[in-house]
């Protein structure tokens, strides 16, 4: 149906739809046509790997198909009555011929979200969504020269480079190293071989841990000897992370170096208290390890948010009384000070202005 028509229904909606918002009749309609908030249906789940699937979103009205290769959405699935929202990169390429999105999830050992998205999510299922964000991006036109070192589940970024690259045609001299537990663990392992034969600029070089051993940073600037002449674009697990910001910035080529990660160590710990949000008049007693995100979104509030670890501020609100404590590093802020509620949680009573 096309947007016109939609608008059309809409605007009668809104002139007969009292007592009821025209909202709550479009949704009856079509769970995709709300304007309150993004949401999505999944198409499709297509399994990658034995642990691994792409869900094939289309997104309802306001979600913009623009969004820049690399970057991530969050997205909310209603699991017995209750939201859980987790961040994704974006693993499909920005095209406004297509009406849907990619993502592409690993299921984490003990991970609730993931688990579910890769094992038990049915096609059809209604999720949110938050808009498109993230700065770990691909410019375009893209830089001459481009090394992308991903691990396991952070190719997903770098997939969506790749692919965005190979539909303009500006595939330009790039180095690309994955590395995977196993080659039957390696996600898009036969569309990355392919674009490696049709681009002649475009090198893959895999390391599947279970034969080749860790490859370290030491491995890497062997199989990529001008990498100090390259941008370069790293996702995947922590400790790879933490080697390549340690190497680069030694090498003083920090400018050089994208990183993204898709989780924080929130290691630390806090007293916990009694919660109130004060604007949505609600209470909840916490521990000290729920962060005020988690619990805010628990308590059925819509919390601002966007990475949920720490990096973008979208989450920020102001901590009208009491203390919480930063639970990466065990930082406190006290009332009157703005906090990131991602990674704070309570140290004693407080009370969060949303
Ligand atoms: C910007 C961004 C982009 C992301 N993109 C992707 C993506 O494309 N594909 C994908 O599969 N995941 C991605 N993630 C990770 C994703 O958001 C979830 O964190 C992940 O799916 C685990 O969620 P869960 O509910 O299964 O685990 P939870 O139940 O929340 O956690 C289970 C356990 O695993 C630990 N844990 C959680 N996440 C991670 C992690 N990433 N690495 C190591 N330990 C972790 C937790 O500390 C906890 O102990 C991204 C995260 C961010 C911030
Ligand atoms: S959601 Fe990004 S910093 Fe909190």
């Amino acid at each position: 149906m096309s947007s016109s028509t939609v608008e059309r229904i809409r605007s009668v909606a809104a002139r007969i739809t009292t007592p009821l918002l025209p909202d709550d009749y479009l949704k009856m309609i079509n769970p995709l046509w709300t304007a309150r908030e993004l949401r999505g249906k999944v198409i499709e789940v297509v399994p990658e790997t034995d642990d691994a699937a792409t869900l094939v979103i289309k997104p309802g009205w306001g979600f913009r198909a623009d969004y820049a290769p690399g970057q991530y959405v969050g997205i909310g699935v209603d699991i017995d009555g209750r939201w859980h929202w987790r961040s994704y990169s974006i693993s499909s390429t920005p095209d406004s011929n297509r009406d849907t999105l990619t993502i592409t999830v690993k299921a984490m050992p003990e991970g609730f979200l993931s688990e579910h998205l890769v094992r038990g999510l049915e096609p059809g299922t209604i999720v949110r969504l938050a808009l498109p964000q993230g700065e770990f991006v691909l410019p375009d036109p893209p830089p001459a020269k481009i090394l992308f070192w991903t691990g396991g589940s952070g190719i997903t970024p770098v997939m969506s480079m790749l692919r965005t690259m190979d539909r303009r045609g500006t595939m330009p001299d790039v180095v690309h190293v994955h590395s995977a537990p196993t080659q039957d663990q390696a996600i898009f392992r036969d569309e990355r071989l392919a674009l490696a034969e049709r681009h002649e600029g475009l090198q893959t070089i895999e390391n599947f841990d279970d034969e080749h051993g860790i490859l370290d940073v030491e491995k890497l600037t062997k199989v990529c000897p001008d990498w100090r002449e390259r941008e370069t674009w790293v996702c995947g697990p922590a400790p790879m992370l933490e080697a390549a910001e340690k190497h680069w910035s030694k090498s003083k080529l920090g400018k050089s170096l994208h990183i993204e990660r898709f989780s924080a160590d929130l290691s630390a710990s806090a007293e916990g208290g009694h919660v109130t949000f004060s604007k949505s008049e609600k209470e909840v007693d916490l521990d000290g390890a729920t962060t005020l995100l988690e619990a805010g979104e628990e308590a059925g509030i819509q919390m601002p948010f966007g990475c949920r670890m720490g990096i973008c501020h979208t989450c920020i609100l102001p901590l009208k009384k009491g203390v919480v404590k930063d639970l990466r590093n065990g930082a406190e802020y006290q009332e009157n000070q703005n906090i990131q509620t991602c990674v704070t949680a309570a140290a004693g009573d407080c009370v969060i202005e949303i």
